[in-house]
């Protein structure tokens, strides 16, 4: 695996998906009668957090969100599906991938329409950072995830760096 943390005592292991479905319903949706950004923003941190948590199975907070993009509403009555995997791993942070599919209850047609990653910090029972596994990389479309996840590192450190 590349990146920047080798440390081959450290246990390694795979990313799980995490799917989690809604129906959208009027208290959802903004004066558009599409569903509520805030919405789609917890929708994704639940499934996201679900995410590390199985991929480590140590507490976590969200530390940042990342490059979220809203492609296409949500409309009243879709079915709305949030799919969330681990696609990068540092000393103590997993940056996890979100993506929401929104789906017609009657035809089945489906659009990716929102995008994002979420970084979790894995933490002590004192809030302080903690180690987590090494995310095992094996498929070319898991190193291209990687690869994103880099990008990801470098612009956080970047911005840190102000
Ligand atoms: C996230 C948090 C634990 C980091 O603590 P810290 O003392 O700043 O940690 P460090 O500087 O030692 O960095 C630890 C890791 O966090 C990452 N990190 C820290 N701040 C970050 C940020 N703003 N965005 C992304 N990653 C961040 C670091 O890159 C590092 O990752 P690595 O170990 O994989 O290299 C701390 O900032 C915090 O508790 N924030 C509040 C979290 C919260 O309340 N979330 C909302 C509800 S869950």
């Amino acid at each position: 695996m590349k990146g920047e943390y080798t440390d081959v005592t450290r246990a390694t292991r795979p990313a799980v998906k995490v799917i989690t479905t809604e129906h959208v319903l009027p208290g959802d949706t903004n004066t558009h009668g599409t569903m509520f950004g805030g919405n789609v923003l917890a929708l994704m941190d639940k499934t996201a957090a679900i995410s590390a948590l199985r991929f480590c199975r140590q507490l976590v907070v969200t530390a940042s969100t990342e490059r979220i993009d809203f492609r296409t509403p949500i409309r009243l009555g879709d079915i709305v599906e949030a799919q969330a995997w681990v696609i990068h791993t540092g000393r103590t942070s997993m940056i996890v991938r979100i993506d929401i599919w929104d789906e017609r209850p009657l035809s089945g047609e489906r659009e990716l329409c929102t995008t994002g990653y979420y970084i979790f910090v894995s933490v002590d029972d004192q809030g302080r950072p903690r180690e987590v596994p090494r995310l095992d990389v094996q498929t070319a479309e898991e190193e291209a995830d990687w690869q994103r996840g880099e990008e990801i590192r470098a612009d956080i450190k970047a911005r840190q760096a102000l």
